[in-house]
């Protein structure tokens, strides 16, 4: 080794060792006849301090400090020397080793740096595409190694967690059929059927399922899955799940293994103690309290529903929405009245206009025992006053309301509530909370492709007690589908799955699969299914978002080793890039218009 001990081991108790370290000169301070230099690596910070003390003469120390002064930010470098406790006061707080320092006696120089374009020892980030571009030198930041190791302890206790309630990790392929989850699929040439694909796959969902079948039981992976979607900073192209399977289990059963994970995770990783069960929520009452499927429980603040009393008004936006069957719900800001001037509304109505389609943003304020409003004349005082009752708005409140369909309000609802959350700090940004959404409908028609498809995916199972609604209402049958939701964002889902062949082909049909499509993209499981499939149901946690929540970043490309851009790209590699000629020619592959990617 070419070190003794890291730079985050040493401590008083060290004082008088004879040590050498290496690390990155993270930064160097010169006074005059004395040098401070912070030498770093993954584990911590040492002070290396050069002065007339150094090296085992005076001669000595001045070489120490004229080498010492040769260095750079992010030279590597090897000091061996003695360690010296601090004098009394003179302690650093801000670092673990802050006790003590080194005294050099030797100073090797093992590889020079260039000037860094992202300096790992300054909190001012230059742009997230030069710190992507020169990703090995961002990792080299405290807060990113911070978030790897975090990544790290928490995949640790998954395996740890699952392996002690038997569950069996096997490998599922990489290069497969295209399972649908509702993404598009990447696809990978075959060179040795041209003009034939694999498809990376968007979840092992299938294979899971089969080692049900093949009688696996428990089975669980830490699987790369690949989705080729629009990305948002909670969506990466390829990302990481924990995905897992169980036999002969019921929806309570899979939500209880995943509870006790969730308590391991919050205690281990946070020190907090999660209280069990937790809790659970409907679809649809999330969606008509809080207008979104993964709700942020952090506060409160639910949505009022104000249609039976629009029908009275005489605004006509209202009424006439409420007339055709549509909602007029709000949500009110406590006390929030007087930071809203006319101006901050304004703003706020042309965002919810643009991002959510609505035609406007009705608003009104608590004051003086009634409620005020531009187009407070529209109805008379005492429809004013069963607004504020059921609203239970006080003086200084402020309301918003918006007349739409229930899924456009919904979406523009679920915007307000979430940004008036974060702007009037309604809720801790330290807080965690855990819930699961359950009763998920089974089935949702795409108006674009005129067909049903799958909330979860084709393979999950409706509630038994609604499947006689898949032939008669099939929008109200619900499925055997549950969320996990923390902090307003999904960090995982799963179902009990359809184990019987006639129902599965059902869902096909349903789905508008026609048989021969179904035998030839999904035969293999309608074939399995008819070996004795026993019934079994799973999750998949999303681990780079779980990463995300609980280190309570904003990003999943703050959990990620190498992600790519909101365009897909890696800019350290370039990837996606083009290929030889001679490639193309072996895949039989021809590019017809090359279209601008940049
Ligand atoms: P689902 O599609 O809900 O279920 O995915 C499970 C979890 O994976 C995470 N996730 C993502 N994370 C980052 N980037 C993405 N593009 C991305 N897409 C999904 C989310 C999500 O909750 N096979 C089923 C699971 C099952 O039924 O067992 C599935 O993949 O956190
Ligand atoms: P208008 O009658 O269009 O001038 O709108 C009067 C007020 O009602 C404005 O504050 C609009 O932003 C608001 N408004 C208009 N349409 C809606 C709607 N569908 N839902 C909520 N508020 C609306």
């Amino acid at each position: 080794m070419l070190r003794t001990h890291t730079c985050g081991e040493l401590r008083k108790s060290d004082a008088g060792k004879r040590v050498t370290l290496c690390g990155w000169v993270d930064h160097q301070r010169d006074q005059g006849g004395l040098a401070f230099l912070w030498l770093r690596d993954r584990y911590g910070i040492t002070q290396i301090t050069f002065s007339q003390d150094a090296g085992n003469s005076p001669e000595e120390a001045e070489l120490l400090l004229q080498k010492a002064r040769q260095l750079r930010q992010e030279f590597v470098i090897q000091v061996e020397g003695e360690v010296m406790a601090r004098p009394e006061g003179g302690e650093n707080r801000a670092l673990a080793t802050g006790e003590i320092e080194i005294r050099p006696l030797s100073l090797e120089i093992l590889n020079k740096s260039d000037v860094p374009p992202v300096q790992p020892s300054i909190p001012d980030l230059p742009s997230e595409d030069i710190r992507l571009q020169y990703r090995f030198l961002d990792l080299r930041r405290p807060d990113m190694q911070k978030s790897l190791a975090l990544r790290h302890r928490m995949i640790k206790i998954m395996r740890d967690y699952t392996d002690e309630q038997g569950f069996l990790e096997v490998e599922t392929p990489v290069l497969g059929r295209s399972t649908p989850e509702g993404a598009r699929d990447y696809l990978v040439p075959s060179r040795v059927h041209p003009g034939k694909f694999y498809a990376l796959p968007q979840s092992p969902q299938l294979y899971k399922q089969l080692l049900m079948i093949a009688g696996y039981d428990r089975y669980v992976q830490v699987a790369r899955c690949f989705r080729d979607e629009d990305l948002r900073a909670d969506r990466q192209p390829e990302f990481t799940q924990l995905d897992l399977e169980m036999s002969f289990v019921s929806m309570e059963d899979v939500m209880a293994m995943m509870d006790g994970l969730m308590a391991r995770l919050a205690k281990d990783l946070l020190g907090i103690e999660l209280t069990l069960p937790l809790p659970r929520m409907s679809y649809a009452d999330a969606m008509e309290k809080y207008g979104h499927d993964a709700p942020d429980l952090r506060f409160g603040m639910e949505i009022v529903d104000l249609t039976d009393l629009a029908k009275t008004c005489s605004f006509r936006v209202f009424r006439e929405t409420a007339d055709a069957g549509n909602r007029v719900r709000a949500v009110v800001a406590k006390g929030a009245a007087e930071g809203f001037s006319r101006k901050r509304i304004d703003e706020w109505t042309r965002w919810a206009v643009e991002n959510f389609g609505v035609k406007g943003l009705a608003w009104f304020k608590g004051v003086e025992g009634t409620l005020q409003s531009p187009i407070a004349k529209n109805f008379d005082e005492s429809l004013l006053q069963q607004f504020r009752e059921r609203l239970e708005v006080a003086d200084g409140d402020l309301v918003f309301i918006i007349a739409d369909t229930f899924e456009t309000s919904c979406r523009a609802l679920n915007g307000i509530r979430r940004r008036l959350g974060k702007e009037l700090e309604l809720y801790d940004p330290k807080a965690m909370h855990f819930s699961w959404i359950v009763d998920f409908p089974m089935l949702e028609f795409d108006d674009e492709e005129q067909r049903w498809v799958a909330v979860h995916h084709p393979f999950t199972a409706p509630l038994p007690q609604d499947v006689p609604l898949l032939e008669t209402d099939p929008r109200a049958c619900r499925a055997a589908a549950y969320d996990i939701v923390i902090n307003g964002l999904e960090a995982g889902g799963g179902s009990i799955r359809i184990h019987d062949n006639a129902l599965q082909q059902k869902i096909f049909q349903l789905l508008g699969i026609d048989d021969a499509t179904a035998q030839d993209r999904f035969g293999f499981l309608l074939d399995a299914l008819r070996f004795g499939a026993p019934p079994h149901g799973g999750i998949a946690l999303g681990i780079d978002r779980l990463a995300m929540i609980f280190a309570n970043l904003d990003s999943i490309r703050d959990v990620i080793a190498f992600p790519k851009t909101a365009r897909a790209t890696d800019l350290m590699t370039g990837a996606p890039g083009e290929v030889d000629e001679k490639q193309l020619r072996e895949l039989e592959l021809k590019i017809q218009s090359s279209s601008s990617t940049s």
